[in-house]
């Protein structure tokens, strides 16, 4: 699989690669989802049609939405609706980063070509329907990480932020 240099993926995961139960997320952790603006304001998302319809509200104040699905004639206010991950990438090709933000099957799909990951481990193991791939450390190196503890949800997590080898 060619590496795009432009793909990056952005996801919280559980110890066990767990991402989702019931269309919705795991924990609720409001850093993280600061996070996750901060790093994808201005920025153009790739997502499927089950994770846009999991969020509370679309689209995301200032970010290009593609939804990937196979149900084209579905409109979906300030979406673009696509139908194949070729065609995702080719809508961002003169993009200098563009996101994978979920879920399951989007991110199996375009993992293998990924260049970068942002993740947000929670070490914690969560019962799910939802699952990441199992990454293999030995193919990425480690740009940054931040450890952390969240008191209300009382567990630690860490945002790692890793680069393709
Ligand atoms: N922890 C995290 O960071 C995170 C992030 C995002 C999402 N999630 C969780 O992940 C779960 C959703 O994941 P999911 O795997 O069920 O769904 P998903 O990947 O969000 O969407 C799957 C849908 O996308 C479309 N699709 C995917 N690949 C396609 C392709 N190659 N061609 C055409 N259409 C394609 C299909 O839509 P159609 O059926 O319309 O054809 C498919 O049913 C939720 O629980 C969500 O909360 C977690």
């Amino acid at each position: 699989m060619t590496i795009k240099n432009n793909i990056s993926i952005i996801v919280a995961i559980a110890q066990n690669f767990a991402i989702g139960k019931n269309n919705d997320l795991l924990f609720h952790l409001p850093n993280d989802l600061k996070r996750f603006k901060e790093i994808t304001t201005g920025k153009t998302l790739i997502m499927g049609r089950n994770t846009l319809l999991s969020l509370p509200k679309w689209p995301l104040p200032n970010r290009r939405h593609i939804v990937i699905s196979d149900k084209i004639n579905d409109c979906f206010e300030g979406c673009e609706v696509i139908s194949s991950i070729d065609e995702a990438l080719e809508k961002v090709n003169n993009e200098q980063e563009a996101f994978i933000i979920g879920g399951g099957m989007v991110y199996r799909q375009f993992y293998p070509m990924a260049k970068k990951l942002y993740l947000t481990l929670v070490h914690k193991d969560f019962d799910a329907d939802v699952f990441f791939p199992e990454i293999d450390y030995n193919e990425w190196q480690e740009e940054s990480r931040e450890d952390l503890y969240d008191d209300k949800n009382n567990f630690r997590y860490s945002y790692l932020n890793l680069l393709r080898k």
